[in-house]
């Protein structure tokens, strides 16, 4: 059963103390438990938060599900999402996420690769269309400007 560490309960209390509206320190809060549930936030999780804060489960739900920084499975240690909108889409970013998922042995997005280490996720517009093709590891600084060989290089050098 998921409960934050002691350090993650008054994170969450601390941004409940923050806002007018207890409503807005939901995404902080689903980042916290996102960060110590393994990169995913589980129906346990989301009950817990909900004691904690006092706010519906239905609620906390709404806000996860529409965000998709937030994931509602288990993913690999590194979740990489490409985008794939306007500029990415033109630049390949499809075919990016393909070949880096074919180089992992993944199948589909949501998938994680076998040894546990990565899974994928295409995404909406990261905001930084002039370094198309861009993506996302985890919650890291955006990688800019791929190609398949500096993309591939990248995860291979992840331990
Ligand atoms: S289209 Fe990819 S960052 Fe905007």
């Amino acid at each position: 059963m998921f409960q934050l560490s002691e350090e993650g309960k008054e994170f969450v209390k601390k941004q409940l103390a923050r806002y007018e509206q207890k409503e807005s320190a939901i995404i902080p809060s689903l980042y916290r438990v996102q960060d110590e549930n393994n990169g995913w936030v589980s129906p346990e999780a989301v009950d817990h938060l909900s004691q904690l804060m006092d706010i519906p489960t239905a609620r906390i739900q709404e806000v996860l599900k529409f965000y998709t920084m937030f994931n509602t499975e288990p993913r690999g240690k590194y979740h990489v999402q490409v985008c794939t909108t306007l500029s990415c889409g033109m630049l390949g970013g499809r075919e990016l996420c393909s070949t880096l998922m074919k180089e992992h042995g993944v199948h589909k997005h949501g998938e994680v690769s076998k040894d546990g280490k990565f899974s994928f996720s295409h995404v909406e517009c990261l905001g930084s269309c002039d370094t198309a093709p861009v993506m996302q590891i985890n919650r890291e600084p955006y990688l800019e400007s791929l190609t398949e060989e500096k993309a591939l290089k990248i995860l291979k050098d992840l331990k």
